[in-house]
Parts: structure tokens; sequence; C-alpha cells
């Protein structure tokens, strides 16, 4: 009999805290019923009191999900409490995730107080929690730099409170996997009350070892994960859901289970890249574009032959079914509707047939198009609705001559033109836009990626342009690479010029 490993996932929250990546409620809602899909438990939907969006999107996101529990960050503060509670009145299963430092670095610099004082607050947070629900969870923030004595007794005294769940995050990414481990296995050994609550791992992937710590935790007793998509998360990241899914999953002998219905990693994962432009790094594992690809000589012949003399998981089992990656000219209306939807995607029948038409222009230019090529013709679609649009470009460049290029913006509706020469076609076609807008932008940060190999293929860029003090995130993916850098600078300034 195997035990349940209850999945927490908090790619809305933790996940959604990346520069760049933040989601309209539109998306959150797209996200959250696609995670209760896929079979999660609890969805972290949002921390209300830090903004009035967060706030509606833990209203939305309670209305549309039936089964798992929506849980609402707070800090041990009364009105945080107040307003997430208020925020998952609509919410079939709820809970509060309150919580506090507890390590001497947030004891003394954080809040220039003290470990009694700590622990008080922590167990009025919870206290005051429960008047709102039944389900409360306490965090006991940079617990892995916590001395496991003092956490120990900050872990009782919360559950005595009521908690339901004690978070035991390592905030940092610092514990190596023996040590989390221990961590765990001294609360078990040392709370007493222990038993009442479900122990949780929160790992952040600093030096590499989220997993790692996070499977460490569940061996030695931890009941529940916080994990993300992708394992996307501030800094480095969180620890990836779909790792822990298939650790699990691969490793039966370890006797634990969870909901998760594998086969939806692989949409799952692409939808959440293409909603947060956020991109999978190749070798990424589980969901990486390399992840089952063997491309060396030796491993092709052994594959061929059996399987599993290379593979560990069959791809299949998370989604993956190669012979429909690929699509072409001849591919009609309804396979770009089913790999859409296999990769998470919906569409009404307009923007349908908006997709395909783009889709079908593309497939004259492109032989093979995958699933990278099918979420970036949809997030084109996004784009139309965009207040700024690029109605055309012009550029010429060539070895011996100044590049200069001519761009024509149409901005709610009204057309604006100009001119412009650069120290290259890119640096050109931004000057023209910089002349339109009169706004002082720095362009921070600015990659290059072909989607697959091949003269003919797709580029995407990613930039990060600085104005006003903040950093804006803009995708552009075009057969054109300076079309497409000028795709990702609009898409960035989007975001702030109203
Ligand atoms: O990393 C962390 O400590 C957190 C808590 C707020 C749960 O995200
Ligand atoms: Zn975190």
């Amino acid at each position: 009999m195997s035990d349940k490993l209850f999945i927490f996932d908090t790619t809305l929250r933790d996940g959604e805290q990346v520069p760049g990546c933040q989601l309209n409620t539109i998306e959150k809602i797209q996200v959250a019923k696609a995670l209760e899909d896929l079979g999660v438990d609890v969805i972290e939907a949002g921390f209300p009191i830090s903004s009035p969006g967060d706030f509606n999107s833990v209203i939305e996101i309670s209305k549309a999900v039936t089964w798992p529990t929506i849980c609402a960050l707070t800090r041990a503060v009364q009105k945080d409490i107040e307003v997430a509670a208020d925020a998952l009145k609509f919410a079939k299963r709820k809970r509060i995730h309150t919580g506090i430092g507890t390590s001497d670095y947030h004891i003394k610099y954080k809040f220039n107080s003290t470990r009694e004082e700590v622990i008080e607050r922590a167990v009025a947070a919870v206290k005051y929690a429960k008047r709102f629900v039944e389900d409360v969870e306490f965090y006991a923030e940079d617990a892995g730099r916590s001395d496991n004595e003092y956490l120990a007794r900050v872990v009782e005294a919360v559950i005595k409170a009521g908690a339901t769940v004690v978070n035991i995050p390592d905030t940092t990414g610092y514990c190596l996997p023996h040590e989390y481990g221990a961590k765990i296995k001294y609360l078990v050994d040392h709370v007493s009350g222990i038993e009442n609550a479900i122990i949780s791992t929160h790992c952040h992937n600093d030096l590499g070892m989220a997993t790692a710590n996070t499977i460490s935790g569940v061996l030695n007793g931890a009941r529940q994960v916080e994990v993300t998509i992708n394992g996307i998360g501030e800094r480095a990241g969180n620890t990836s859901l779909e790792e822990v899914a298939m650790i699990l999953k691969s490793h039966k002998d370890l006797l634990i289970d969870t909901n998760i219905n594998t086969k939806k990693i692989y949409g799952m994962s692409r939808m959440v890249s293409s909603l947060m432009n956020m991109p999978v790094q190749p070798n990424k594992a589980i969901v990486g574009r390399n992840a089952f690809a063997h491309s060396s000589g030796i491993h092709q012949d052994g594959v061929l032959k059996n399987r599993e003399s290379y593979e560990i998981i069959d791809p299949k089992d998370v989604g993956i079914d190669e012979n429909s990656i690929v699509l072409t000219a001849r591919s009609g209306r309804a396979a770009l509707k089913h790999r859409l939807e296999v990769l998470g995607v919906i569409l009404d029948k307009e923007a349908l047939d908006t997709a395909y038409e783009d889709f079908l222009k593309l497939a004259d230019k492109k032989k093979d198009i995958n699933d990278d090529d099918v979420l970036m013709l949809v997030g084109k679609e996004r784009q139309e609705h965009s207040r700024i649009k690029l109605e055309y470009l012009q550029v010429s460049s060539g070895i011996g001559i100044k590049p200069v290029a001519s761009v024509c913006l149409n901005i709610a509706g009204e057309k604006f033109e100009a001119a412009s020469s650069g120290n290259g076609p890119v640096d050109a076609a931004l000057n023209a836009i910089k002349q339109i807008l009169r706004r002082t932008t720095v362009v921070k940060e600015f990659l290059i990626q072909a989607m697959t190999k091949g003269s003919e293929d797709v580029g995407k860029v990613h930039m990060q342009v600085e104005y006003d003090g903040a950093v804006y995130y803009g995708f552009g993916a075009n057969t054109d690479i300076v079309a497409a850098s000028v795709e990702a600078y609009i898409d960035a300034i989007n975001k702030f010029v109203k």
C-alpha cells in the first residue's frame, strides 16, 4: 500500500514572482484549470494583499476550479489574513498560508525582534487565520537556515494553535539534501503533536538541489511538496513538479504516489512556457526539447533495438507522442486544433481560423512546424490585441553602409512613421521606434534563440527593456530576426505605454 504525497503547485504565486512573467487573470484561470486537470491537490493562487490583480485572480480562480484546494499567501499580519479570507470566499476548498521568518537572519535583521516574539506572532497569525478557515498552513520562512531546536519549538506551537500543514522552506536554496532530510526527520522525532499536521517541503534551486532536497524531505516524512511547472520561480526557481512526479513514478519501490496524470505534463509545461514567455532549457529533465533526443549513433542504435537500453521514461508517459509533434503544410485545421489542445490551448472557431491562416503561411516558409512554432502562432494572435502594433518595418543594411530603418507604428488606431540609422539593423529599427515614442528606454538583455536548426527557421527574441526604473520583458518570434527583435521590443513597451 503506497502513501499519498500531496502536490501543492505554486506556479501562480512563487512562480509568477519572476520579473516579466506576470500573467493576467484570464491566463491564470487557464493555467489553474489545466493544473486541476493535471491532478494537483492544492493551487496557490496568489498573495491577495500584494495587489488588486492578485486579489482578483484568487477570486476568479476560486470560482473556476472545483477539486483542488485554493490557497492564498499572507504574512503573519492580520490585515493580510483578512484580505486573503475575503479573496477565498468563493473557493470550494480553501486554505490560508501564513508565516514568518524563523532564521536568526530574519529575526535579527528583518524584524529586529527576538525568537520568543516570533513564536508569539506565528501563533497569533495561525489562530487569527483559523477564525476564517479550517485549513491553515504555516510557513517558517528560511527554515533551511533556522536552528532545528528552535524550529521544532515554532512548529510545535503553531500545530497547537491549529495549523494543519507546516511548511519548511529552504528559502535560499542553501541546504544539502542530507541536511534538509535530517531537518524534516528532526521535526518528526521531536515535535509533539506532529502527527496532527502534514509536513510540507518548499525548496528553492539556488544551488541546483531543489528536487534532491524535496525528495530527501519526502523520504524523511514530508507528505506535501511545493512545486512549480518547469521549476520556474524567483532567482534559480523552485522544485519542478514534473521532476518530483516522474521520480515517484519511476521509483515505485519508494511506495509513494501522487494524483498527477503524468500524460498531461508535457502540455502543461508548454502552456506555462508559452503564456509566461519563459523558454524551457533544452536539457531540462522531463520536459526539455532534448530530454528524449538521442543524437549519438550508439544511443540511437540502442534505443531502436530496445527503448529501455537508454531511456528510463517512456516519452508517452509524460504526454510526448513523437508521431504527432511535427505538422506540415499538408496538415489540416483539425490536426492544428488537436495539437493545440494537446498543448493546453483551446481556441474558439474565429481564433482557430486566424491561427490556421498564419500556420499555412509559416508552413510555406518552413517545412516542419513543431510545438514551439504552433505556440508562437497563438502568441502572435495575443499580440494582435496590443495597443501598439507594428504596421511595417523596412531595413537596409550590409557591409560598408550605415544601417537605416523606417518603421510605422499603429498606436491605438493612429499611424506614426519614423526613420533612423543605427549601429546595426536592430539598433536602427529601435532608434526609429524611440523617435515615435519619445521615451528613454534601455535594452538590458537581448537574447536570440533559433527555434530549430535550418536556414528557413524561426528565431525567438527575448528582451528586457528598462524604463523609468523598472524592467519590462518582451518576446518576439519571426523568420526574420530583425523583425523578431522589433516585435520583442514592441511587446515590452506595450507593458508600460498606456
Ligand atoms: O521561499 C519561501 O520561503 C516562500 C514562502 C513565502 C512560503 O516562498
Ligand atoms: Zn518560495
